[in-house]
């Protein structure tokens, strides 16, 4: 467990915030810029510090601290071993949530809980918002849908923001699985057909605590929200974009149907999230993925 203390006001203890999970993409992120937001107390806890399915763990963390945030960035997250390990996935993607909740409503802290578009089963060929019918196609996405369902069910004051497609210069993800397989194939087939929008973490990671300086201004909001960067894409446009920012390297990318790229677990052909709700509470513009694409590019050092 890492505290970073910002006592920037000597009068006042300041708010704290943990964030569970925090070694993943997301956790890191919020690492990253804590330092940036010194009237608050980071908890970064991880998996072994804190397991979130663990209700004896939890209930002696929670008892021993105080906390007015916690940011749940724990997640089963592995789409296609999930078919295989479904209680584990449940276990940690909707049992967990659900412990994590009760924590929070016992201390009256925020609970801030992260979703993900593939509750969607794509369907519906438009930017898909927040009261779209839900109807999931793998397990992972049942178990995040089971989670937000979890946490809704208590009716705290809590926030889910569901997202997609989440990359990082942190943790391994499809920005950083491409530019390994361009310096290592000649060819690369990507998939063409699944549309949906590119998240940057450290995106994320800010609107996080824009969500939070809102509601330490007295606003307030529970419910569901959307984020993820403007626009639009495929796997095959996000690898080819990819390839033509980063250093150039012979490989050559085919675009080819899901159908000739099966994996265990299938996925929504369209999840593009509408983010107008979100931008409309914050005032805030979300930024192009293709610019947010460079930004992490930069943190890796490729260009
Ligand atoms: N990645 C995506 O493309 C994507 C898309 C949509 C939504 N999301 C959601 O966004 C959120 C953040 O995702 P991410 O990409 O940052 O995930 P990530 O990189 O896979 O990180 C997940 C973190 O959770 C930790 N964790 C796993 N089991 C745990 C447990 N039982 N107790 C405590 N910690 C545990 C992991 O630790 P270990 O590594 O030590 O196990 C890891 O540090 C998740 O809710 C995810 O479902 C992600």
């Amino acid at each position: 467990m890492d505290k970073v203390d910002n006592p920037s006001n000597q009068t006042k203890p300041a708010r704290t915030i943990l964030v569970t999970g925090s070694g993943g993409q997301l956790g890191s992120e919020l690492r990253k810029i804590a330092p940036g937001y010194p009237e608050f107390a980071f908890i970064f806890t991880s998996h072994h510090d804190l397991p979130v399915e663990n209700p004896e763990a939890l209930s002696k963390f929670f008892s021993d601290q105080r906390i007015d945030y916690c940011v749940n960035c724990a997640a089963y997250t592995a789409v296609d071993k999930a078919e295989s390990e479904p209680e584990k996935a449940f276990l940690i993607n909707a049992t967990a949530p659900g412990l994590l909740a009760r924590e929070c409503m016992k201390l009256q802290a925020k609970f801030i809980h992260i979703s993900t578009d593939y509750v969607y089963d794509g369907s519906i060929r438009r930017p898909l918002r927040e009261d779209d019918p839900v109807g999931t196609m793998n397990v992972y996405g049942a178990s995040k849908l089971k989670g937000e369902q979890e946490v809704v069910r208590l009716n705290l004051d809590a926030l889910i923001i569901r997202t997609s497609w989440v990359y990082s210069s942190f943790g391994n993800n499809f920005v950083k699985t491409m530019l390994r397989l361009f310096g290592e194939k000649e060819a690369l087939n990507v998939i063409n057909d699944q549309t949906g929008c590119p998240t940057y973490a450290g995106d994320l990671a800010e609107f996080i605590m824009a969500f939070v300086e809102f509601f330490e201004r007295g606003n307030h909001f529970k419910g569901i929200v959307n984020f993820c960067n403007s626009g639009e894409t495929t796997w095959y446009d996000f690898a080819r974009t990819i390839q033509e920012f980063a250093p150039k390297t012979a490989c050559v990318i085919h675009p080819v149907p899901t159908s000739q790229y099966p994996t265990p677990a299938r996925r929504p052909g369209y999840s593009v999230l509408d983010t107008s709700k979100i931008q409309g509470l914050l005032g805030m513009e979300i930024p192009f993925w293709k610019d947010s694409l460079q930004k992490c590019l930069k943190a890796l050092h490729v260009i």
